[in-house]
């Protein structure tokens, strides 16, 4: 038995944890530039069908297997998953749900770390007057660690450090009495920020404050279905991917959490209250903020050609120029609202990111809160500097990669497995339904035992084996006339068999190029 004794304070405490949880930097700056990369329009249908028919159901899934361990004392996966099932296998699958959080928070806390200093730059004025060139040749220099050319000296090693020390912090005080208050203060404010820069977003007019093409320019391209997309894997792929990472499914940060909830309590309601929370953020607030401003000023063209390294430098390098032309006041209320969304999304998801390590260890070895989570600090330090140190030779991909995109899909296959092959979909079921606040549809019955399982394998075989370029078409046609199976660079395989490639995409994406 458990001498962990931590549980939610209240309902509202635990939906907003959750939520706060899933929503993060991904929906802010990944989602719209994943739309971007795979043809605006194009993309939407099929995220929407995989929120529907993965998302939805590894939410219910996750959820009712940790509060299920959760009756058993277990709140870190490698036991709940073991509570399922007598084989010993299972409990190994488990150590997932804990490393992968554990490398994702590695590289996610510098992000976050970023984004405190952005917040300080933009309060302070630091962008004001530069032009576009000084303002990315800001973030080149922020994150090359052997200049000290940005406002304070080692600031991207300081604010590394601020930011973990901070994330211990609230974490040693609890699920209550710490993750709660900072989903409580957090959620809010990133909801009101959100608003605000929407506004901004949809309302910016050509001709009005030096934009040339207006805000409608880029939520038109975002939202202008494109059917014949359909039939391309390429975007079905990176549309589950997307689904995984925003909903934080795959992680076993969603199991720890839900199994602090009471065994009585509903959990069928609560995950669908999460799950909405976070696409209302990605869908309305993350596609009317990056995209139809940075278009509004740039131009379609010029915006596709900035994402094609990811959204990072777009958010990091251009939006901070952008805003300046709000004038003074607008201009750096503007960027602290920005920032300070993209810090509120950021750390309440690496809280999340933290609580299965702490709840491992609480259990399993009795350790305080303070202790585990003091040990947690220092494992997110150590395995950070790396990414730190080394950012400009794309060790921060490697770990977004291993971490935070394979090990994801793997994971909630085999839980999936578990779940509605293995524990079977009558005691499956029981468990979602038991306790719920709201009828959930039978349909989902069949979903999950059939479809979301079948569709995981899809993606999985997809990633493995994904061709050169995203064209199934041309790969095919190269197998049948004998010159074999066309692979894509980012593919699973040729990731593990080619590291030369690897080399030539970090040449791609050389932060020297400026904007
Ligand atoms: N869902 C978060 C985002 O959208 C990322 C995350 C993944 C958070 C896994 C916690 C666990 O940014
Ligand atoms: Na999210």
């Amino acid at each position: 038995t458990s001498t962990n004794t931590e549980s939610w304070g209240s309902r509202v405490g635990l939906i907003l944890a959750m939520a706060g949880n899933a929503v993060g930097l991904g929906n802010f700056l990944r989602f719209p530039v994943q739309a971007v990369q795979n043809g605006g329009g194009a993309f939407i249908i099929p995220y929407l069908v995989c929120f529907l028919l993965m998302g939805i159901p590894l939410l219910w899934i996750e959820w009712a297997m940790g509060r299920f361990g959760g009756k058993f004392g277990n709140h870190s996966t490698p036991f709940i998953l073991d509570t399922m099932d007598k084989r010993k296998f299972w409990k190994y699958i488990g150590v997932f749900g804990i490393f992968t959080n554990i490398a994702v928070a590695a590289y996610y806390c510098y992000l976050e770390s970023w984004t405190m200093s952005y917040v300080y730059h933009s309060l302070v004025g630091t962008f004001r007057g530069m032009d576009q060139n000084q303002v990315a040749a800001f973030f080149v220099n922020y994150v090359d660690i052997t200049t000290t050319t940005t406002g304070l000296p080692f600031e991207a090693i300081i604010f590394f450090i601020f930011c973990v020390i901070l994330n211990t912090f609230i974490l040693s005080r609890g699920l209550s009495g710490g993750v709660e208050i900072a989903s409580k203060i957090g959620m809010p404010l990133l909801i009101i920020f959100g608003m605000f820069l929407a506004y901004k977003g949809i309302t910016l007019q050509s001709g009005k404050e030096g934009a040339v093409y207006g805000g409608s320019v880029g939520l038109n391209f975002l939202w202008t279905p494109q059917f014949d997309s359909l039939w391309n894997p390429k975007v079905w792929l990176a549309a589950a991917g997307q689904i995984f990472f925003t909903l934080s499914v795959g992680m076993g940060t969603i199991q720890c959490y839900a199994s602090y909830v009471s065994r009585k309590e509903d959990i069928a309601l609560n995950a669908m209250s999460a799950g909405w929370m976070n696409e209302f953020v990605e869908v309305v607030l993350g596609s009317a903020i990056l995209i139809p401003i940075s278009v509004g000023y740039l131009g379609i063209d010029k915006v596709v050609e900035l994402t094609s390294s990811g959204g990072l430098g777009l958010g990091f390098r251009t939006m901070p120029y952008l805003f300046q032309q709000w004038g003074v006041f607008l201009g750096a209320f503007a960027g602290v609202a920005f920032f300070g969304l993209l810090f509120f999304a950021g750390i309440t998801s690496s809280l999340a990111m933290g609580t299965p390590w702490m709840g491992f260890l609480q259990d399993e070895f009795k350790w305080s809160r303070e202790k585990a989570a003091f040990s947690f600090g220092v494992i997110v330090l150590i395995l950070g500097t790396p990414t730190v140190l080394f950012f400009n030779e794309g060790v921060f991909d490697e770990y977004d990669y291993w971490a935070g995109t394979v090990s994801l899909v793997v994971f909630a296959l085999a839980e999936t497995i578990l779940f509605a092959w293995i524990f079977g979909m009558k005691k499956g079921w029981k468990e979602i339904t038991d306790g719920a606040d709201i009828k959930v549809p039978d349909f989902y019955k069949f979903v999950i035992k059939w479809v979301t399982p079948f569709l995981l394998l899809f993606v999985f075989i997809g990633s493995l084996i994904g061709p050169a370029g995203g064209d199934w078409g041309a790969a095919f046609s190269s197998l049948g006339s004998g010159n074999g199976w066309l692979l894509d660079n980012g593919s699973i395989i040729a990731q593990i068999m080619n590291k030369g490639l690897k080399e030539q995409i970090a040449a791609a994406t050389d932060p020297a190029v400026i904007a």
